[in-house]
């Protein structure tokens, strides 16, 4: 029997995500570090990648389940959580629309950093955070901000325009950073609108490499960006689209260093209180 392909799903696991956060790795540990997390906090990562949040989250001594879409990146968090001797951190295979296989009020803590943003239907993903977090526990989301100046809204900006258009009906990740639309969902998720709040955070991506050899890495291993290439070499704009990458990326370069790339990024940072 053919199973249908989950575009979702399939975006990615394409490359290697894994290239890409291992320049995050230290943000991540940051703002972990910022959330109150206390030994023996149940808490779930959603969208959890290989396990940029969920690893730090367990060196802090929570019991961490990681929960993502793509197989490859479930297997390098199970993979990675083991190579640091962290048995109170397991990764699994899941989407954030459907968290069918967690039981009601099972988590203190729900942390999703750009992770269930790229999730489709916003409305069953607040549902299902909500649902699955107890009372008086607390969601957390990361979530990239559209026409924001910094770099991932602007590689996305880019991107899109080499991309092919989207299917109808389709609603943009990035409406997750815009607070009217975040407040929407979790209102509708039943939850009062004084329990939602917002800040502005930072994250900053940390390469060993030159600026135009990290677009390189965006290039080979970031399934959004590769499907921008796949469009831009099928129009004969590939070379434009590296070209603008590389202008960004070179004009965000905070390094002191040329032949390194250190790039600060703003997102907003959700907390709900269930
Ligand atoms: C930009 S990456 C961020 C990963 C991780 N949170 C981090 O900060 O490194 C987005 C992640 O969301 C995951 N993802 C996308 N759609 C998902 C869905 N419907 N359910 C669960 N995870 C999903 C992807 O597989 C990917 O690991």
């Amino acid at each position: 029997m053919n199973i249908p392909m989950n575009p979702n799903k399939a975006l990615w696991e394409r490359g290697d995500f894994t290239r890409i956060a291992a320049t995050m790795r230290e943000s991540g540990e940051a703002l972990v570090q910022r959330l109150g997390i206390r030994q023996g906090m149940k808490v779930l990562d959603l969208g959890c990648g290989d396990g940029t949040t969920a690893l730090p989250a367990a060196k802090l001594c929570a019991d961490v389940l990681g929960v993502d879409i793509a197989s490859n990146l479930v297997a390098a968090g199970n993979r990675r959580a083991k190579e640091m001797g962290l048995t109170n951190c397991r990764f699994q295979e899941g989407d954030a629309t459907n968290l069918h296989e967690l039981a009601d009020q099972s988590f203190d803590l729900v942390v999703s950093i750009f992770g269930a943003m790229f999730a489709p239907r916003p409305h069953d993903v607040a549902k299902e955070k909500v649902r699955v977090t107890r009372r008086g526990g607390r969601i957390v989301m990361g979530n990239w901000i559209p026409n924001d100046p910094t770099l991932v809204a602007q590689i996305l900006r880019i991107s899109s325009a080499y991309t092919p258009a989207p299917p109808e009906g389709f609603i943009s990740p990035m409406t997750w950073g815009l607070e009217s639309h975040v407040l929407e969902r979790f209102i509708r998720a039943g939850i009062p609108k004084e329990k939602v709040s917002f800040i502005r955070d930072t994250f900053t991506f940390n390469s060993p490499k030159a600026p135009a050899a990290f677009v390189d890495d965006f290039r080979r291993y970031y399934g959004p960006t590769m499907n921008a290439f796949d469009g831009a070499e099928k129009s004969g704009r590939a070379n434009d689209l590296q070209n603008e990458l590389e202008a960004l990326f070179e004009q965000q370069n905070k390094s002191p260093n040329n032949h390194a790339t250190s790039i600060p990024a703003t997102f907003l940072r959700v907390t709900v209180e269930i």
